[in-house]
């Protein structure tokens, strides 16, 4: 049994998802079912009683040891936290609660269940963490990798980059057998279109703007989902206690070329009704404030010490993320309506 947190956002209920269709080893998913969070994403799940789904959050520390002392699992995944940039420069309180305070009540309710294991060696607290805690790079610079300083500049990264100083501090405090991955962007199947990518498919879709911030020349270095469950996977199986694992898949590009390349696909695989390009919705508008300028992943470690590769290229990835939407407009459809409209769609109505 594993306990993974976070299983109904986008990476977590992919990994989740990918999990069961390999292994028999049960899961419980503990998810406070957000905005991000979302059962649907989870459906294929419905009826398996290796999937057990507990509504709650990883700040209730009675509701943790409840789990940990019912279900005894083996090892903990933690996804959960507010992961959008956006909004964590509009409203960031949620961001300290949730992926500070949550990731310390984990801890806690972690720490006091191992302490009663017999096997102690045994058990595993992977912390799934980002590459935005190193800050930004310079066009120049080399590649993040496991000895960069961290230096967070929004604050989401901040409270990130708090979340991984704390992980550190349990291994190193009281022993607690940890390992912290720190990971590119994802894109891919079941991502919320608040994000780049899905986003730009969604508005492309609809006729609406695809809004770029600044002059689109930032660099993220992007990774297919799977690919990061696969390597949260590895590091599970093989990773030093105590250490921490970038990943990442060697694809820097700039967000005006993601946009444009995700145009381009769109075009071959359902082009405008009116004939036109669907560049044309590209709209340059206020840069996003603190913005990082580039971020890039030196994967070798994960890859030398564990033998981890991607399976995806950027343009594989994409091509199926774009059939993914365009075969799935229920899912964006259900995930778009309610809340969304609160946040993202009031920008273009
Ligand atoms: P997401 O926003 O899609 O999903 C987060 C999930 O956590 C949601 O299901 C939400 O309901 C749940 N959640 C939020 N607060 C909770 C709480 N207090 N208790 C329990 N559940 C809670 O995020 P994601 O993109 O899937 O990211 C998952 C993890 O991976 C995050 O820790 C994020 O920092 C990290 N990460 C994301 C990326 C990326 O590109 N998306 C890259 C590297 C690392
Ligand atoms: O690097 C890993 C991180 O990647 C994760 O830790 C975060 O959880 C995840 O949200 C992601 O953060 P980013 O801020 O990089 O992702 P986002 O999709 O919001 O933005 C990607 C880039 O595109 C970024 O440079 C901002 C820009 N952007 C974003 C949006 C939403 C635009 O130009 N226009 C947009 O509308």
């Amino acid at each position: 049994m594993i306990l993974v947190t976070g299983g109904a956002g986008f990476i977590g209920s992919n990994f989740v998802l990918d999990w069961l269709a390999d292994h028999d080893e049960p899961v419980v998913n503990l998810d406070a079912l957000t905005y991000a969070g979302n059962l649907n994403n989870l459906r294929p799940l419905e009826g398996d009683p290796r999937h057990i789904f507990v509504h709650g959050n990883i700040g209730d520390a009675a509701l943790l040891s409840d789990l940990f002392t019912r279900h005894k699992p083996r090892a903990v995944v933690n996804f959960a936290a507010e992961s959008h940039v956006d909004r964590s420069i509009h409203g960031p309180e949620d961001f300290i609660q949730t992926n500070i305070l949550g990731t310390f009540r984990l801890l806690e309710a972690a720490r006091a269940y191992w302490g009663g294991l017999e096997n102690k060696s045994d058990f595993r607290f992977l912390h799934v963490s980002t590459d935005e805690v190193f800050g930004t790079l310079g066009a120049d610079d080399p590649a993040f990798n496991e000895e960069t300083s961290y230096r967070p500049n929004s604050p989401y990264s901040a409270s990130k980059a708090a979340s991984d100083h704390l992980v550190r501090a349990y291994f190193h405090t009281y022993g607690l057998p940890v390992v912290t991955t720190n990971c590119s962007n994802n894109y891919g199947p079941l991502h919320f279109p608040e994000k780049l990518i899905p986003l730009v498919i969604h508005n492309a879709l609809k006729g609406r703007p695809l809004p770029i911030y600044g002059d689109g020349m930032q660099i993220r270095d992007w990774l297919y989902v799977k690919d990061h469950c696969s390597a949260i996977r590895r590091v599970l199986e093989a990773g030093r206690l105590g250490e921490t694992y970038n990943i990442g898949g060697w694809n820097e590009r700039a967000n005006l070329h993601v946009v444009t390349t995700l145009c381009e696909v769109l075009d071959e695989l359902q082009p405008r009704s009116d004939g036109k390009k669907y560049g044309e919705q590209i709209a340059f508008v206020a840069d996003r404030p603190g913005h990082d300028r580039r971020y890039a992943i030196d994967a070798r470690k994960i890859e030398a010490e564990l033998g981890w590769r991607p399976a995806e290229t950027f343009e594989s990835g994409i091509r199926k993320t774009v059939r993914w939407y365009l075969d799935n407009a229920d899912w964006v459809e259900n995930v778009t309506s309610g809340s969304y409209r609160n946040w993202v769609e009031k920008q273009y109505a």
